[in-house]
């Protein structure tokens, strides 16, 4: 399937005076930007009182906005709930984990479980619905679920909400007991009024109980948005998105994707290389004014599975998705805050076109003079003076109306991704730095220095035909869709560390893990290890964090220099038994690529590849430039054919 790739940005007409929307939205138009987001923060302005409703000056900014020929993409005002609500809901504040309210002054304040503010949201998205529904072409419901985070809350709302849930999850209270294994400490309970919330703890919660807040706090996000989501369908036919983050693990994505139409992602790689990423000062200095080399391809890559309805995936197998919030110069919000390369911004555009976006929007028009984000770069400076990155976009304009078809295809490479099990990790991580997410995104820096383009697959898939190599680490517990594909796939599948380490209630299961039909591995015990205790393996590199000791009559592909087993095959089945380093991750790699019939190449460091249907992107992610097969490709470039 082919898509116009297209650009846009996020508009604040609130922030401005009216007089100028005009000339903006003809700048906007002129620069080639075909889409507009607004209005996910106006809630004070579109409602300044209970009831009192002002839609009028977003009428008019509609008008101006379509006038000129740009789309729209409105968003529902919910994430920053005005002063009066607080006055109306005086218990919606969210509670963070040391028992102390969230206070009113930023945003993202409310808990997900207060019935009240839920209703307050479906009402105001049914007003703006009722309204706007037809005159604008997509939604975004409330922005950014997550950030600050704010999922989790340890509110009295919560609690109630909390028990309830436990209630129809289990049924009665000595199912609970059991499944939790409650008689451990004797933390059993006799009725689920009695149950709450996970903190505040003397040492450790039990660990099912933690992980089953963790479940309860995922839903809550996902009923939060299908109740808006309803709200806008009896009035709208435009898509629906949502604007997810980089590396916000706190609610499965997959759930509230399913509800939509369109994923997007707000991506600021220089302030994830800061702020979000575990890596060495020097990857982080060498990388400080173009990004991680993989960690938007990752999400980009996630985002078009989280992108991917059941309905659609039958007819082209690809999720719709969109970078809604693009990075276009400093961001005033990580420890520190560099400017882009030249090229960076037109770099990161392309990088996202390649792994499948239909959109890039960039955050946002012109700079704030005003509140809490005034030196994060817009395209154009508070003065109205074009910004760096507003060349860089219309050369992206101009680009696009060249382009080669930017067509998507199947990867030969899949990975899976789960959230349920980084909540599992993170609740019972036996080891410091054992981070569920920074095992995956391992897997995926170390296939894409292969040259290997990949797609990122839910945790319930239930399907991976098409694919040659699949990798599944760390899913804590398999689903029966996911075991009965791995059992019917021909694909090489490399599992572990950790996989299907645990049952859904976070107990040790026996027979003893894996338990995979057809791979004769099971772990005996595990250890942890300190930064500094890495274990040595004989053909080179090592394991590191997390190891597991396994007994096995598979064939061993690599063993520690004392000869324990670290990766066993049987067939096309292979475990790994511990955490890999650089080296003995690109070792593995390379030959479970080449078992599937793969042509892996080792890549220089700073480039990475892309294949689309028909395409071969190749990036430059370094500040030098590179001879690449024969192109010199200057740093922040990129060349395709
Ligand atoms: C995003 C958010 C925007 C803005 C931006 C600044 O996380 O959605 O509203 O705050 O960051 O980089």
């Amino acid at each position: 399937m082919s898509l116009k790739r297209t650009l846009g940005t996020c508009y604040y007409p609130e922030h401005w005076p009216e007089e100028i929307w005009a000339e903006d939205a003809r700048r906007m138009a002129d620069l080639g930007l075909t889409w507009v987001r607004i209005g996910e923060f106006a809630w004070s302005r579109l409602e300044p009182a209970p009831g009192d409703l002002r839609f009028d000056w977003l009428d008019r900014a509609i008008d101006v906005l379509t006038g000129a020929g740009l789309k729209v993409v409105l968003g529902t005002p919910t994430a920053t709930p005005p002063r009066w609500m607080l006055d109306k809901h005086p218990d919606m504040l969210a509670v963070d984990a040391l028992g102390n309210p969230r206070k009113f002054g930023s945003r993202r304040h409310y808990c997900f479980s207060h019935s009240g503010y839920r209703d307050e949201a479906v009402r105001i998205t049914r007003l703006l619905a009722e309204r706007f529904g037809t005159r604008i072409a997509a939604w975004q419901t409330d922005n950014e679920y997550g950030c600050h985070d704010s999922v989790m809350s340890y509110s009295q709302a919560a609690r109630d909400a909390f028990c309830a849930y436990l209630k129809r999850r289990y049924g009665t209270i000595e199912a609970l007991n059991t499944a939790w294994g409650n008689v451990f400490w004797s933390m059993e309970y006799d009725r689920f009024d009695q149950i709450d919330l996970p903190n505040l703890t003397v040492t450790e919660p039990n660990p099912s109980h933690a992980l089953e807040f963790r479940r309860f706090s995922s839903d809550q996000v996902a009923r939060f948005n299908a109740a808006q989501v309803d709200a806008i369908r009896a009035f709208s036919d435009a898509p629906i998105s949502h604007n997810y983050m980089g590396r916000e693990l706190a609610f499965d994505h997959f759930a509230t994707g399913r509800q939509m139409e369109i994923a997007t992602w707000d991506s600021y790689p220089l302030g994830f290389l800061e702020d979000r990423l575990e890596a060495s000062a020097a990857h982080k200095a060498r990388y400080a004014r173009q990004g991680d080399p993989d960690f938007q391809a990752f999400h980009h890559d996630l985002y078009r599975a989280v992108g991917r309805r059941p309905a659609e995936a039958a007819s082209d197998g690809l999720g719709r998705w969109w970078v809604m919030e693009q990075q276009p110069g400093p961001v005033n919000w990580a420890p520190h805050n560099p400017a882009p390369l030249p090229g960076m911004v037109r770099f990161w555009t392309w990088e996202a076109f390649a792994h499948g976006a239909d959109c890039v929007a960039y955050f946002r028009w012109r700079q704030a003079p005003f509140a809490q984000e005034q030196y994060h770069a817009g395209l154009l400076r508070p003065d109205s003076v074009a910004a760096e990155a507003f060349a860089e976009a219309a050369q992206v304009a101009s680009e696009l109306k060249e382009m080669p078809d930017v067509e998507q295809a199947q990867a030969p490479v899949a990975l899976i991704f789960d959230y349920a099990s980084s909540w599992a990790w993170t609740v019972q991580p036996q080891g410091a730095g054992c981070d569920y997410f920074r095992l995956v995104f391992d897997m995926y820096r170390g296939l894409r220095k292969l040259g290997l383009s990949v797609d990122i697959l839910p945790p319930h898939c239930g399907t991976l035909d098409g694919y040659k190599l699949v990798l599944i680490p760390g899913v804590i517990t398999l689903s029966e869709p996911l075991k009965q594909a791995i059992a019917a796939s021909d694909a090489q599948i490399l599992l572990g560390p950790r996989t299907n380490a645990k049952s859904d209630a976070l107990h040790i299961p026996v027979p003893l893990p894996p338990n995979i039909p057809g791979l004769d591995v099971t772990i005996s015990r595990i250890e942890t290890l300190r930064p500094d205790m890495p274990v040595a393996v004989q053909q080179g590199g090592a394991v590191q964090l997390w190891r597991e000791q396994i007994e096995t009559t598979a064939q061993v592909l690599e063993s520690d220099v004392t000869g324990a087993p670290i990766a066993a095959q049987n067939g096309t089945l292979s475990y790994l038994a511990g955490w890999p380093d650089e080296a003995l991750l690109a070792r593995l790699l390379d030959r479970a690529a080449r078992q599937a019939g793969l042509n892996p190449q080792t890549l220089p460091p700073d480039i990475r590849i892309r294949d689309t249907g028909k395409t071969r992107f190749i990036f430059n992610h370094g500040p030098e430039a590179v001879e690449f097969e024969g192109n010199t490709i200057p740093p922040a470039g990129l060349t395709w054919d």
